[in-house]
């Protein structure tokens, strides 16, 4: 049976509009529901909050710092700005440094044309990098039978992480050592191929916000991702109801 759904209990202002939230509510989610759009890399509903991306950063009044609107929690009387110039540049820098860290050539991407980086680079209005390319060497795995993960193309958003361990339960992904060194491995840095644990399920794939995981045969512009499929699951188990997503209103 569905868990009846709570009152909204204290209200904040997005943009001017009264916006009413939830306990424990996040900005993001908020925000979500009242149709003011933030955008966002790392965040994806149904998951965890990790907080790491910085995109969907906003203003508090009174509050000097910028907010990741994932990961600050909705309080009585806030009032928040989404869309500031400040916030603009400081979401442009961001997109245009991953851009320049890894090798996003989406002219030979598979997500060329379905990639979350590419349509907030657009969306920003990103139309060179300020910042010198590192070309990096970073290797392509394709050891796994049905999906390849270019290590060129990750953003280290983690959004594979969580949805193995939390919605697939088999942990096969971690983020491994720090700073510019960091990369994506499976296991204990093995190829993905050997991992016992590895269902096959492709949930990762799925919520892969890049072309970084896909499925292997996939041409140019051909991988389609869905990371609706994550908050559909999580909610269906959450509420113990499960309808067909084609039959949503
Ligand atoms: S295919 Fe499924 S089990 Fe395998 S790594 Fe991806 S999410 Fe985990
Ligand atoms: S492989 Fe994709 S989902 Fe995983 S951390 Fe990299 S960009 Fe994010
Ligand atoms: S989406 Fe909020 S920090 Fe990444």
């Amino acid at each position: 049976m569905a868990r009846p759904r709570a009152q909204p209990d204290a209200a904040v202002t997005i943009d001017g509009a009264p916006v009413r939230v939830f306990s424990g509510e996040s900005l993001l989610a908020a925000a979500n529901r009242a149709g003011i759009p933030i955008p966002t890399l790392c965040a994806v509903q149904g998951l965890s909050v990790w907080g790491g991306c910085r995109v969907c950063v906003v203003e508090v009044a009174g509050d000097h710092t910028l907010r990741p609107a994932c990961a600050t929690t909705a309080v009585d009387g806030m009032e928040v700005t989404t869309g500031s110039d400040r916030l603009v540049e400081h979401r442009r820098q961001i997109v245009e440094l991953l851009f320049a860290e890894g090798n996003h050539v989406c002219a030979v991407c598979v997500s060329n044309g379905a990639c979350e980086l590419q349509d907030l680079a657009v969306d920003l209005g990103v139309d060179h990098i300020r910042f010198a390319y590192q070309h990096p060497d970073r290797g392509v795995d394709l050891s796994h039978p049905r999906y390849g993960l270019d290590h060129n193309r990750c953003i280290l958003c983690s959004r594979c992480v969580r949805t193995c361990a939390e919605i697939e339960g088999a942990n096969v992904w971690a983020i491994a050592a720090r700073g510019a060194g960091s990369r994506l491995v499976a296991e204990l840095d093995e190829p993905w191929g050997e991992s016992t644990s590895c269902t096959s399920c492709g949930k990762c794939v799925a919520v892969c916000p890049t072309g970084a995981l896909f499925d292997k045969g996939t041409g140019v512009g051909e991988m389609r991702h869905d990371r609706d499929v994550i908050g559909f699951l999580a909610a269906a188990r959450e509420q113990g109801e499960w309808h067909d997503r084609e039959q949503q209103p």
